[in-house]
């Protein structure tokens, strides 16, 4: 017997695309944040954390394909996300409303963060390592930016990964069930996301900044 594949909405098209770039970049960024985890351990242990990653993700056809990753990412998210608004209105969710909310942190953080490292390299000639992403942490008054924009961006990895992962759970899962495992997995991403701001930050050792670093700030 033959079966007749129905041909597949916009939407399905657009999600199908949304999911394939997500595991895409997902990888990166849990490893990206792996890498941030390792500074618990101090500087030299992120910086070689770090030079072990960049054999990967340095490679030009991984990081363009990682770069359009990130793009797509962004755009199919938003059609999604707007779609979905639309159709149902003010009657979302909380764990709907999260979802999309910190979808639409992490596009506009990625942009600049991604611009910001790009140019950092670019134009500023640095390595954009530790000492790029410390700067913010320890320069004048710029932490009352960097610690909610970094924070923030941790913990919507977090919170973002847990709504989708709620409505992926069998369906014999008791609502009470659900709510705590995605609220555990938010709880871990604030935590994750103080640890790494606190590295940074220089609250586990001393952060001396190099003057290139410094003077991106001054
Ligand atoms: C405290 C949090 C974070 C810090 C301090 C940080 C810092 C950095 C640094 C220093 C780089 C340059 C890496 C290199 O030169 O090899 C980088 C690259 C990158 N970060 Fe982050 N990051 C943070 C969180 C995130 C998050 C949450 C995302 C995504 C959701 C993200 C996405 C990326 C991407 C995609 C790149 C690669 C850009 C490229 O090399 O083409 N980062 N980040």
């Amino acid at each position: 017997m033959t079966t007749i594949s129905r041909p597949r909405s916009r939407r399905e098209r657009i999600l199908g695309l949304h999911r394939a770039a997500a595991i895409m970049v997902g990888v990166y960024v849990l490893a990206h944040l792996a890498n941030h985890l390792a500074a618990l351990r101090g500087i030299d242990a992120h910086l070689a954390f770090m030079q072990a990653l960049r054999r990967v993700s340095r490679v030009p056809v991984i990081e363009t394909l990682l770069l359009a990753g990130i793009a797509v990412q962004m755009g199919s998210g938003g059609w999604l996300a707007l779609r979905h608004a639309r159709r149902q209105g003010p009657r979302r969710m909380p764990f709907e409303r999260l979802q999309a909310w910190s979808g639409a942190y992490l596009a506009f953080f990625m942009l600049v963060h991604v611009v910001s490292v790009l140019l950092g390299r670019a134009r500023l000639g640095l390595d954009t390592n530790f000492w790029f992403a410390a700067a913010g942490l320890n320069v004048g008054a710029w932490p009352l930016f960097f610690m909610p924009y970094y924070g923030l961006a941790v913990a919507a990895v977090f919170a973002h990964l847990a709504c989708v992962l709620r409505r992926r759970l069998p369906a014999g899962v008791a609502p009470a069930a659900r709510n705590r495992t995605t609220l555990a997995i938010i709880a871990v991403g604030v935590v994750t996301a103080a640890l790494i701001v606190a590295a940074f930050g220089g609250a586990f050792y001393p952060v001396d900044l190099p003057h290139a670093y410094r003077a991106t700030f001054a």
